[in-house]
């Protein structure tokens, strides 16, 4: 894998069971400060530090705000019901906190096409001044708003079922896009700044 800059942003787009957590985790390992936003309880110990709730995730922050690595793996807790308000203010900590790479899996449960929290807008617009990348995954790319991809450095695209969501991604595959519906699981459509390319993950470890 070539080397990324640490503000770099990215989004793995495909249909559930792609391979798209398995590639953002091999493209996290580039980044030593990360906050990870675990939507589908996919990460492990092995993986981070796992924090439920917004009280335990203030709590972590104020612990790792000065280290050079750390992985926060962030969970809502059961009871939390606000999860859209808490959403936004993790969003607000990450940019205030800087040089930190945002994972959010599943991204669409959290945006829609329309709205954009304002502070997740502001990571996604002058993130990079702060030091701040994302890694953003989901299988509804149509469900979130644009911005979140046009913003990115790096998406990777995979087979999708939905024609909408194949029309929202196709001006990012060239002439892959007529493959898309048939496209098999571990095989993205890598596009990068206009460049485009095929990435087989097989064999990616
Ligand atoms: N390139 C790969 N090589 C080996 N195993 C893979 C690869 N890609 C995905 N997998 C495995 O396939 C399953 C589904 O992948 P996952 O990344 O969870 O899919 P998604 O996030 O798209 O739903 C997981 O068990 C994962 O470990
Ligand atoms: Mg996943």
């Amino acid at each position: 894998m070539p080397l990324f800059n640490l503000n770099d942003k990215f989004a793995c787009v495909a249909k559930t069971k792609s391979g798209k957590s398995y590639l953002g985790k091999i493209l996290q390992r580039a980044f030593p400060r990360k906050v990870i936003l675990d939507t589908t309880y996919e990460y492990s110990e092995s993986d981070g530090d796992i924090v439920y709730g917004f009280a335990a995730f203030s709590e972590a922050i104020k612990r790792i705000e000065e280290l050079s690595e750390y992985t926060i793996v962030f969970r809502f807790a059961h009871e939390e019901k606000n999860q859209d308000q808490i959403f936004e203010e993790i969003c607000r900590i990450i940019f205030y906190l800087g040089d930190t790479f945002f994972v959010i899996e599943e991204i669409h449960l959290y945006t829609s096409a329309h709205t954009l929290n304002p502070w997740l807008l502001k990571i996604a617009t002058m993130g990079s001044h702060q030091g701040i990348g994302y890694l953003l995954t989901t299988q509804r790319p149509s469900l979130i708003h644009k911005t979140l991809l046009t913003q990115c450095d790096h998406i990777f695209i995979g087979s999708l079922i939905d024609p909408n969501d194949i029309r929202y991604v196709s001006e990012f595959c060239q002439e892959f896009s007529k493959k898309l519906a048939q496209y098999p699981p571990r095989r993205f459509i890598w596009w990068s700044h206009s460049h485009v390319q095929e990435l087989d993950t097989n064999n990616l470890k």
